[in-house]
């Protein structure tokens, strides 16, 4: 067999292998629903919800290995530091801090992550949800 042919088929047969390896793809219950204004709940359900909620929404890829454990290692580390359905257990001054880092991310170009938004087309947060987020932020 021709080296090219030998490496295509090892590859696949990687490729078919990883497969096995399924990362956790749970979404644990999410208690409640984030006590915000709707046009400030649907900026952050668009552009941060699948990494900082327990309701992700799984793409077909997230099901394809290596991406698939790319892509459950960001929902864990995005829900572990912030996870909106927790958002009701923290008590007011948490919730002051988080909202001047979620304005900070944002304003940094930071967040919502730089993979994310090209293959979710309407999560890149403009000027002006940035600034119905600032507005809520600064209420809080
Ligand atoms: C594709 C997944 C993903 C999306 C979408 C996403 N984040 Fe994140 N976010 C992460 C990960 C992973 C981290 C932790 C690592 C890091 O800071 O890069 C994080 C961290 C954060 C932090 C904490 C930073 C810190 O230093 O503790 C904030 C605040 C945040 N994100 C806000 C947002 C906001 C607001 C949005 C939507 C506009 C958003 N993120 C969208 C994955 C995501």
């Amino acid at each position: 067999m021709k080296l090219v042919k030998k490496l295509g088929l090892g590859l696949a047969i990687l490729f078919l292998l990883a497969q096995l390896v399924r990362p956790e793809r749970a979404n644990p219950p999410a208690p409640t629903t984030l006590d915000a204004p709707p046009e400030v709940l649907s900026i952050l359900r668009e552009s941060c919800y699948d990494c900082h909620s327990n309701e992700t929404h799984w793409p077909w890829y997230s099901h394809v290995a290596p991406v698939s454990w790319l892509v459950a290692h960001d929902v864990d580390e995005g829900r572990e530091h912030l996870n909106f359905a927790d958002w009701s257990s923290l008590d007011a001054r948490a919730r002051r801090e988080l909202g001047e880092e979620i304005i900070e991310e944002i304003d940094e170009g930071e967040m919502p992550l730089w993979f994310y938004t090209p293959l979710h087309p309407g999560s890149d947060v403009d000027a002006d949800e940035l600034a119905t987020l600032r507005k809520w932020a600064e209420g809080l």
